[in-house]
């Protein structure tokens, strides 16, 4: 075991700086020579078919649940199609609304999750094509699914999933694009430059892993709490969940994510001195909400390390503590705020001498309901 950890302490910590690598294979041979297109040759629908998708509803479990709320912004604003994201646990026991017009998109890192499976499974039934997203060459998801995009993260042994997810998001943006493609419902000139972003991306998320000092000791300064907050707008809610639950799984500090926009309605009485709030404020067009959020916990004392990008150092003044990740394009920015909070969880759940790859009550791949 020590030897197929490679020299690092964890699983978990070399499967996140596995990043770079897992990212580039998931985009190889998937982005045209000239940059321009996205080539997606396991999609086998016909031109008609793509046409003709009224709504997409994407289902998972955990992480790859998270994936898919990244899933619904993305896809929403690159092809203008209502996204709904369901819980697959949920999905099946409320008569979902699906038939041959729906897209249903199933994510699942092991391709073997109960829920999920059982999702997939209603989904056809009623009628929907499935596209699976799915790392496991041959799992069950992908043997029932309709098309496959394998992740190609390579194996994830660490019970808390970090390459799987951001693999995950470069699927779910690989079809977002391919569908705006096929639909025209994207300039070509927007599709080719997040195409751009797309291949620099490995190289940032580098960036992120060989800076990750700040975060060392934020952890070690907050490892004794109990509690934490992490607060986003936009798509940086969804990381921001995605934060939350990997710091709950393996440090066991119990974490809430909310859309910052919320707090005034209850969460704010629960901030007070000192306690560690985690907030993302990546999107430029939601900034300066992100900003008065930030001086809302500031307010109560509250210790915040940000996550901005470069160049936006006016959260230095609200901030304790600002993380800066290189600048992309703001859509493709989760897959590079996530890597800090993937760290953080890391780095806390180590100073609290938790057993980090197996986390207590947790398995792996969960096949049963
Ligand atoms: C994430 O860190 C989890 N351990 C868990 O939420 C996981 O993502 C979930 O169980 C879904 O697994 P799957 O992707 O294999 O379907």
């Amino acid at each position: 075991e020590e030897a197929e950890k490679g020299g690092y302490d964890h699983f978990m910590l070399k499967e996140i700086y596995e990043q770079p690598r897992a990212l580039r294979d998931t985009l190889k041979g998937r982005i045209s020579h000239t940059r321009d297109k996205v080539v997606l040759d396991e999609i086998k629908m016909t031109a008609k078919e793509i046409k003709n998708i009224k709504r997409i509803v994407i289902t998972a479990c955990g992480t790859a649940y998270h994936a898919g709320l990244v899933g619904k912004y993305v896809i929403e604003q690159m092809v203008r199609i209502p996204v709904e994201v369901d819980i697959a646990s949920e999905f099946r026991y409320r008569d979902p609304l699906i038939d041959k017009e729906t897209l249903v998109v199933v994510v699942s890192q092991s391709g073997e999750t109960a829920d999920t499976l059982a999702a997939l499974r209603e989904a056809r039934r009623r009628g929907a094509r499935v596209v699976a997203i799915t790392n496991v060459i041959a799992s069950s998801v992908a043997r029932e699914a309709d098309d496959i995009i394998y992740t190609w993260a390579g194996p994830e042994i660490s019970v808390a999933s970090t390459k799987a997810y951001t693999t995950q998001l470069v699927a779910i943006y690989l079809l977002a694009l391919f569908l705006a493609q096929e639909r025209k419902t994207m300039a070509a000139g927007n599709i080719k430059e997040i195409l751009d972003e797309l291949k620099a991306l490995y190289s940032k998320v580098q960036e992120v892993l060989d800076n990750d000092q700040p975060i060392k000791e934020f952890a070690e300064k907050y490892c004794r709490h109990e509690d934490a907050f992490f607060l986003g707008r936009g798509l940086d809610y969804a990381v921001a969940l995605e934060g939350s639950l990997k710091l709950k799984e393996i440090s066991y500090i119990h974490a809430e994510a909310y859309a910052a926009g919320e707090l005034k309605h209850g969460t704010l009485a629960l901030i007070v001195e000192n306690i560690p709030v985690i907030a993302l404020a990546t999107q430029q067009s939601l900034f300066e909400k992100m900003v008065s959020n930030i001086k809302e916990v500031k307010a109560r004392d509250a210790s915040v390390i940000a996550v901005a990008m470069q160049g936006h150092t006016e959260v230095e003044k609200v901030a304790d503590q600002v993380i800066y990740i290189p600048k992309t394009h703001p859509v493709l920015a989760p897959i590079i705020t996530v890597i800090p909070l993937q760290l953080l969880a890391y780095y806390m759940a180590v100073n609290r001498g938790c057993d980090v790859d197996k986390p207590r009550n947790l398995a792996k791949s969960v096949t049963v309901e």
